[in-house]
C-alpha cells in the first residue's frame, strides 16, 4: 500500500445513511439571502427537519424566498428576535450577514435553541466571547459553518499533520486570493462597513486560518502583527471594470487585502495574507514546514470548498530528498453543505457536540480581530483571551 494511502484506506467518504423522520426537529432560518437558500435545501433533504419559521429584516424578502424555495407553511417574522419570542423551535440557521452574526445567535441560544451559524464566528474577539459564554450558559451548541471541513482533501491536510510524516511544525504559510473577486453577487452586503464588518478577511481569511489551524490542533494565538488595505474595494475604476456600478467604491467599508505574522502558543509561527483582489494570481500556496518534512497544498481562489490541486510531501526517504503527491480525493458522497448541515441536526438531536466548535474558532477570530487592532495600532497587539 502506498504510505499515504494508509492514511485514508478507502478513498472514499461517508456515506449517507437512512434517516428516522418520526420525530422531527423544529428549525428556524433567520436570515433569508443567498446562503440561506442553500441551507434550506438540504434541510428539505432530511425527512427529520421540519422549517417552521423564517425571518429577515427586508419587508417581503423572506416570504418570496420560501415561495421560490417551495417551502409551506412557514411562519414569517420581521427580525430574529420577533421569530425567537414567538416561536419553541429546536435550532435556527443564523444566516444573516457578518455584522448580526453575534446578536441573533446569543438571543437564539438565551431562548434554549441550538445554533448553526455562518461564517465567519461573527466580527470581534469581544462578540465571540459573548457567543462561548451565551452557549455555556445555556448549555446549547453552535457548530460554525465552515463547509470544507467535511472535504476529504482538507481532511488529509489535518491526517498528515496528525501521522507525524512532518514531524514537529513550526511555521505555516497559508492563506491566497483572487485577482479580481470582491464579492457583490447580489448586493452590497460583504463590503459595506454596517453589514460585512470586516471583508477579505472574514470571507476568506477565516477558511484558509481554519485549514491549518484545525491541522495542527488549534494552538491559542499569542500575538499578532497585522494590517489590512482597500485599494481596489475604494477605486470605481475596480467596479467599473468588472460592469458593477462605481458608486460602490464609496460604500465600500472593509479589507480587500491582509496580512499578518501571528505567535501561537506552541512555538508555531504563523504567516497569512489573504486578497479579494489585486495585481496578482495567488500569492503563494500554504505550506507547512516541520521537523521532519513538509506539506505544500496548492492555493485555491475560493476556499470554500477544497484544496486547489494534488498536495505535496517533502521529506527524506533513506537520507534522500523525496516528494510524494497526495493524490486529490474523489468521493461520492453527500456534498459538503449536506454534511455541514446534516452534522449539525445529527448532533443536536444526539445531545453531541457541535461538529466545528467554537470552542476552536474563538482562535480563529481572535486572529482576524488582532489584525484589524493591529492594523488600527499600527504595531504589534497581544491576544488576551480569558477562560471561559
Ligand atoms: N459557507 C459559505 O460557503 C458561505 C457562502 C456565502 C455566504 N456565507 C456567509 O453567510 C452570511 C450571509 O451571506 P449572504 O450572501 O446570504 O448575505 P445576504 O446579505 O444576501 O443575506 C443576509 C440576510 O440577512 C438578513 N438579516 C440581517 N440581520 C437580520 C436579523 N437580525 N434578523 C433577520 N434577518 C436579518 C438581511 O436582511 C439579509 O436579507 C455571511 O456571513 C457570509 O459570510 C457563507
Amino acid at each position: 500500500m502506498h504510505e499515504m494511502d494508509k492514511l485514508n484506506p478507502n478513498n472514499v467518504g461517508p456515506k449517507e445513511k437512512a434517516i428516522d423522520g418520526s420525530v422531527k426537529l423544529r428549525v428556524g432560518i433567520i436570515g433569508t439571502g443567498w446562503i440561506a437558500a442553500e441551507h434550506v435545501k438540504e434541510y428539505k433533504k432530511m425527512p427529520d427537519v421540519e422549517i417552521v419559521a423564517g425571518a429577515d429584516l427586508i419587508s417581503g424578502k423572506a416570504e418570496a424566498f420560501f415561495k421560490r424555495l417551495e417551502v409551506d407553511g412557514v411562519k414569517l417574522y420581521p427580525d430574529h428576535k420577533s421569530m425567537l419570542d414567538a416561536e419553541k423551535l429546536d435550532a435556527v440557521s443564523v444566516c444573516t450577514y457578518n455584522a448580526t452574526h453575534a446578536e441573533c445567535t446569543v438571543y437564539a441560544l438565551d431562548k434554549g435553541v441550538h445554533v448553526l451559524l455562518e461564517k465567519p464566528m461573527c466580527v470581534t474577539l469581544e462578540e465571540a466571547l459573548d457567543i462561548v459564554r451565551a452557549e455555556k450558559r445555556n448549555n446549547k451548541i453552535v457548530s460554525v459553518g465552515f463547509q470544507p471541513r467535511f472535504d476529504a482533501n482538507m481532511q488529509m491536510v489535518k491526517k498528515i499533520v496528525e501521522s507525524g510524516e512532518l514531524g514537529q511544525v513550526y511555521y505555516i504559510r497559508t492563506g491566497g486570493g483572487r485577482r479580481r473577486g470582491i464579492p457583490t453577487p447580489f448586493g452590497t452586503s460583504f463590503i459595506q462597513k454596517d453589514t460585512g464588518v470586516i471583508g477579505a478577511l472574514a470571507d476568506i481569511g477565516c477558511y484558509s486560518l481554519d485549514m491549518v489551524l484545525n491541522a495542527v490542533g488549534y494552538p491559542k494565538p499569542l500575538t499578532v502583527s497585522g494590517y489590512k488595505l482597500d485599494y481596489f474595494g475604494k477605486n470605481p475604476e475596480y467596479f467599473k471594470a468588472e460592469g458593477k456600478p462605481a458608486h460602490y467604491a464609496d460604500i465600500f467599508g472593509v479589507d480587500d487585502f491582509a496580512a499578518a505574522f501571528v505567535r501561537l502558543e506552541g512555538g508555531i509561527k504563523l504567516d497569512f495574507i489573504i486578497s479579494w483582489a489585486m495585481h496578482l494570481d495567488t500569492p503563494g500556496d500554504t505550506v507547512i514546514l516541520g521537523t521532519k518534512g513538509a506539506l505544500r497544498i496548492p492555493s485555491t481562489n475560493d476556499w470554500a470548498g477544497t484544496v486547489g490541486g494534488p498536495m505535496k510531501i517533502y521529506h527524506e526517504v533513506a537520507g534522500v530528498g523525496t516528494e510524494t503527491v497526495v493524490p486529490i480525493i474523489n468521493k461520492n458522497g453527500p456534498g459538503l453543505f449536506y454534511q455541514k448541515i446534516r452534522s449539525f441536526v445529527e448532533a443536536v438531536k444526539n445531545g453531541g457536540s457541535a461538529p466545528v466548535p467554537t470552542s476552536q474558532i474563538l482562535y480563529n477570530q481572535a486572529i482576524l480581530d488582532g489584525i484589524v487592532k493591529s492594523s488600527d495600532a499600527e504595531r504589534e497587539i497581544e491576544i488576551t483571551i480569558p477562560e471561559i
